[in-house]
């Protein structure tokens, strides 16, 4: 394996000293990883450095056609004091998939769980110690040649930077309310909707501020062509319990593949539910809440956890689901989630990997 340089602050940062006011993604720890590739050499120079300013070319690709991804993953404080990642593999795997479609260079995986390892070694002290806090890890990798014509980049930076952070909704655990968006779309199949590429943000932003507008947290985006699906909310997958069912939209290529949603079908269907990925017809959504049949509606993410939604818009009609409280599959699967996560479970599952 790559030898990583390291260099240390010599100016570390104060620590949050109230970490309930934490929020999410608004404080940075001390250290960051960088490494750099160009065509003809592969990825080269590996090392941790002071956080701080990454100087680009204003030509900088990556300015000018978007040719950037990013990851998202935690590091969590267990009660016995050890630090555990939740399958960091997957995560990497997702990255070499966002790479794939952005035609950016593969990166080794084992070789990046090693780097962010290193690196969540040494800004250890920073990992929150409140329940339900984390440090937030965020892998991303930019084009940066200086370069003005249209075409796949020869340069990048793959960069790892760390963030202590608690619930990504202000209303933490109380449900969020959630606008079926029918207007805009953020994907469609054979796009980018399966990578997480910066771009799929920037174009999401527009639905989410006229959803702000209205006093919804994020919107529920339909599939972009017939805008009949159901796909997924903006920073997390999706799901429905319809009487004995519990379902979620099918991948198709359009919406990301989330690790949060892969477990919690893992999780439920070990547990005996019947949880199925399938198209979902929106219409399908209104009838079951017409009929008395929707029981719970949640997200999943690794920033928004399990998060329960009390209230979905819909063109005029307003769902409010089960009464604006959260359900007891969604209950119970924050529980084991959360559970098996900050190691107060056991993990028969194999998902932790503590970094030591
Ligand atoms: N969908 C979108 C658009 C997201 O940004 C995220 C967050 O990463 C998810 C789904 C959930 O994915 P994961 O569970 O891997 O965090
Ligand atoms: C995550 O859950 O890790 C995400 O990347 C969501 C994000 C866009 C805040």
């Amino acid at each position: 394996m790559q030898e990583i340089s390291i260099q240390l602050t010599t100016t570390p940062k104060q620590k949050p000293l109230d970490e309930s006011k934490l929020g999410f993604g608004n404080i940075f720890t001390d250290h960051m990883f960088l490494m750099n590739y160009k065509t003809g050499e592969g990825w080269i120079n590996p090392r941790i450095v002071p956080y701080g300013p990454i100087a680009l070319d204003p030509a900088a690709m990556c300015l000018h056609y978007g040719q950037e991804i990013f990851e998202g993953m935690k590091a969590y404080r267990a009660d016995d004091g050890r630090i555990l990642l939740f399958r960091p593999e997957e995560n990497f795997k997702r990255m070499n998939d966002s790479n794939a479609r952005l035609c950016i260079p593969p990166v080794d995986i084992d070789f990046c769980i090693h780097a962010l390892s290193e690196l969540v070694k040494i800004d250890q002290e920073w990992i929150p110690h409140m329940k339900d806090t984390s440090l937030y890890i965020r892998p991303f990798v930019f084009s940066i040649d200086p370069h003005l014509g249209v075409r796949a980049a020869n340069e990048y930076i793959f960069a790892i930077i760390l963030s202590p952070s608690g619930s990504y909704y202000a209303e933490g655990l109380k449900p969020v309310k959630i606008y079926v968006e029918h207007k805009y779309a953020r994907s469609v199949k054979g796009g980018t909707g399966m990578a997480k590429a910066a771009g799929n943000y920037a174009t999401s932003l527009i639905a989410q501020e006229e959803a702000h507008a209205q006093g919804y947290s994020q919107v529920l985006w339909l599939d972009g062509a017939q805008k009949k699906y159901v796909e997924e909310v903006g920073a997390m997958n999706i799901f429905f319990k319809i009487g004995d069912e519990i379902v979620t939209p099918e991948l198709g290529g359009s919406i990301l593949p989330g690790i949060t949603r892969k477990s919690v079908l893992e999780l439920l269907r070990s547990l005996g539910y019947n949880a199925t990925e399938r198209l979902l017809p929106m219409q399908e959504i209104v009838d079951a809440y017409n009929n008395g049949k929707l029981d719970e509606v949640f997200g999943t993410g690794t920033a928004a956890v399990i998060s329960p939604v009390g209230v979905l818009k819909y063109d005029d009609l307003v769902m409010n689901i089960n009464e604006g409280n959260i359900g007891p599959v969604s209950q119970m699967l924050y529980d084991k989630l959360t559970g098996i996560q900050w190691g107060r479970e056991e993990d028969t599952f194999g998902w932790t990997r503590e970094i030591k």
